[in-house]
């Protein structure tokens, strides 16, 4: 075993296994620019238990991490939380190795694993099963759809302590185990990239998890997910931000996103950012020249607005464009009211495919697109203002109820 890996004490029984990936750059299409962990855990009382495994290839580290605090093989159980490859990779080669007795999933985990890597021995853990494993006292929680169907979290009364794999985690590489030795704005970064770009799905879902997590009773202390740091001091505050953004209630922020051949649906974009600032509305804009879709969404994720340009090409919208709005539609942002725009030569069809995508996400549009043909003159450029007015008044009344 590498004696560079050590295991990390989170709570009374409870050991970070995980491995660090500092090289990762582009997880399943999510950039990932600070790199990412792929957590794993080690409960250690009468028995030995591991919580979760990592990417494949990171095995070796994490079963050094274990070597560090006891022999691998005395690994008596093993509970799959979730079964995408990123925390499930080397289960089935930790457990030709350490040859446990029982390895836990929910049902449709099971499903999966066997999906993935062929039938195995795997026990399904019933939602709300409790058990006394190995000294210690679980509680399975299904969590459907948070992130996979399979997903489920594991509480551990003794230490307080919930094992909560993908959610509340984020893509970052740290040599800190805990949020709270993290820059705080990192921290909120990352946090509200990762639920934007991977939970915002399932938000209502979230919600009502949070909502039946909350009507346990149980008394949580430390939430250990399966990717980036650990919470250990006020879990209330993850937990409320994860509130916020199941919420998803409209503020006064709009995010101006567009792509522009020659300059033209840039001067609009332009335009119709005067016309919502002037209007006191916060503005972001992301040329998609130098901005990328996981951006566009972080920023949405507690926005009120979406505006989105696009010049035609062909007869169509433009790629970059199609690309963003097609990533966001997935998503599924809500509680948005926006308008399209853009600069065509001949045709136009841009800024119609815009609206047609807007309206598939539900977008509250105040207006037909605005289409202005080659280089927009002074007029047009107030019209672009007055579609930023417009968007943002309606935002207002949103807000204020009048709606
Ligand atoms: Fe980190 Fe859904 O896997």
């Amino acid at each position: 075993m590498d004696s560079r890996f050590k295991a990390v004490k989170i709570s009374e029984h409870v050991y970070w296994v995980g491995a660090i990936d500092w090289g990762i750059r582009d997880f399943h299409g999510y950039g990932t620019p600070r790199g990412s962990t792929y957590n794993a855990y080690l409960v250690v009382a009468d028995d030995v238990i591991l919580i979760d495994t990592v990417l494949r290839p990171f095995k070796d580290e994490l079963l050094a991490r274990v070597a560090s605090v006891t022999d691998p093989s005395n690994i008596r159980y093993i509970i799959s939380n979730h079964s995408e490859p990123d925390h499930s990779g080397a289960l089935y080669d930790v457990i030709g190795e350490v040859r446990p007795e029982k390895v836990f999933a929910s049902r449709m985990g099971l499903k999966d694993l066997a999906g993935y890597f062929g039938p195995g021995a795997i026990e399904a853990a019933e939602d709300g099963q409790a058990l006394n494993l190995g000294g210690v006292n679980l509680t399975f929680i299904e969590t459907r759809m948070v992130h996979w169907p399979d997903s489920m979290m594991t509480y551990l009364a003794d230490d307080r302590l919930l094992f909560s794999q993908d959610g509340f985690g984020m893509h970052l590489a740290s040599s800190e185990r805990f949020a709270d030795e993290i820059d705080d704005g990192v921290i909120r970064e990352e946090n509200t990239k990762y639920f934007a770009n991977i939970l915002t799905p399932y938000a209502r879902i979230i919600d009502k998890l949070l909502d039946r997590v909350q009507a346990l009773g149980v008394p949580i202390e430390v939430i250990a997910p399966d990717h980036g740091p650990v919470w250990r001091r006020d879990v209330t505050r993850p937990i409320e931000t994860y509130r916020r953004f199941c919420a998803q209630r409209p503020t006064m922020k709009a995010v101006v996103t567009y792509d522009t051949m020659w300059g033209s649906t840039g001067m609009m974009a332009r335009g119709v950012e005067e016309g919502l600032t002037a209007e006191g509305v916060r503005t972001v804009v992301l040329p998609l020249k130098s901005s990328d879709r996981n951006t566009v969404m972080t920023e949405l994720l507690e926005a009120g607005a979406l505006v989105v340009g696009s010049p035609t090409i062909n007869n169509n919208i433009y790629p970059s464009v199609a690309e963003v709005l097609t990533y966001a539609r997935g998503l599924k942002p809500a509680n948005l009211v926006g308008a399209a725009f853009g600069s065509f030569g001949w045709s136009g069809e841009g800024a119609q495919q815009v609206k047609e995508y807007l309206e598939e996400m539900k977008v509250d549009l105040v207006a037909e697109p605005l289409s202005v043909r080659f280089k927009p003159d002074d007029a047009a450029v107030d019209e672009c203002r007055r579609l930023g007015s417009a968007v943002a008044k309606r935002l207002k009344e949103v807000i204020s109820g009048d709606d």
